[in-house]
């Protein structure tokens, strides 16, 4: 790891250790946002100083862009993508499926991404063109590829239901269109846990109606540098609208199981 990843990973690492030590037996919110789903705890937004402090401390000239501070504009071709905790609901009920997610982007384009998975002790990092990384205390870095060759019908996907009003019920008959045409589908809790997931082949692949730049941006460059296709419908990038994320063919298979029934096609 050199440069930029080696410092996200740093950071992310740091985050973890700090949301370990003080997540409270049960963390509650403390507020909402987009619904009355959409929580945010008060270590969801510690989380986001510390990295933002150390960020500063170490390339004051960048800009940030976090989930639960929005954007602070920067002076040079580098921006970070935070999500401080990605997964607050199962950060809130001690589930394993939560993580700090950091993507450095250049220039616009996303060149180094790492997700901390806390819990689990799951370090994920990738550098565009440089593959992906699973990194574990005491045991050798392992390198990740995704599962190929596996038709929709025996494919295990993952699937997030992002927080934004007025998406339950779409995000409902979707689901019910899927879940025949699949071998099953599991809902993580974490958008960036997910493409993980993917990136390491305990799914096969990974759709949402909803989720955020900060959600997906270090673990899409993760699944892609492991070898998925991350994207949205119609050939255009993922997208809050609809982002799918799959090996080759599997991507195609499931890009034509959703693309018509998407509200947003047209607009
Ligand atoms: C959420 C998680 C969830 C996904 C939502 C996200 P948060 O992020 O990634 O899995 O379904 O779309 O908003 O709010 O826990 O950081
Ligand atoms: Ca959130
Ligand atoms: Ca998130
Ligand atoms: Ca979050």
């Amino acid at each position: 790891m050199t440069g930029l990843l080696d410092l996200a990973a740093g950071i992310a690492r740091e985050a973890g250790e700090m949301l370990l030590a003080k997540r409270p037996a049960r963390p509650e919110a403390v507020s909402t946002k987009s619904s009355a789903t959409d929580v945010v705890t008060a270590l969801d937004r510690a989380s986001e100083d510390l990295i933002r402090a150390r960020i500063r401390a170490a390339r004051p000239g960048d800009a940030v862009l976090g989930e639960e501070r929005g954007e602070s504009a920067g002076e040079g071709r580098v921006r970070w993508v935070v999500d401080p905790i990605d997964g607050t609901v199962n950060f809130m009920y001690g589930l394993p499926d939560w993580c700090v997610s950091i993507a450095v982007e250049v220039d616009g384009e996303i060149v180094a991404g790492v997700v901390n998975v806390v819990p689990r002790g799951e370090l994920y990092a990738a550098e565009k063109g440089g593959g992906a990384e699973l990194l574990r205390e005491g045991l050798p870095a392992e390198r990740l590829r995704c599962n190929t060759g596996v038709p929709l019908a025996r494919a295990l996907i993952a699937t997030g239901f992002g927080y934004l009003p007025g998406r339950r019920a779409v995000q409902g008959e979707v689901l019910a269109h899927v879940l025949p045409r699949v071998r099953d589908i599991r809902r993580g809790g974490s958008c960036a846990a997910d493409l993980c997931a993917v990136a390491s082949g305990r799914v096969d692949g990974y759709y949402e109606r909803g989720p955020e730049y900060w959600d997906y941006a270090a673990g899409g460059l993760i699944a892609a540098e492991a070898g998925a296709r991350i994207g949205g419908l119609d050939g255009r990038p993922s997208n809050p609208g609809l982002t799918l994320c799959a090996a080759p063919g599997l991507f195609e298979e499931l890009h034509d199981l959703l693309a018509p029934l998407d509200p947003e096609r047209d607009s």
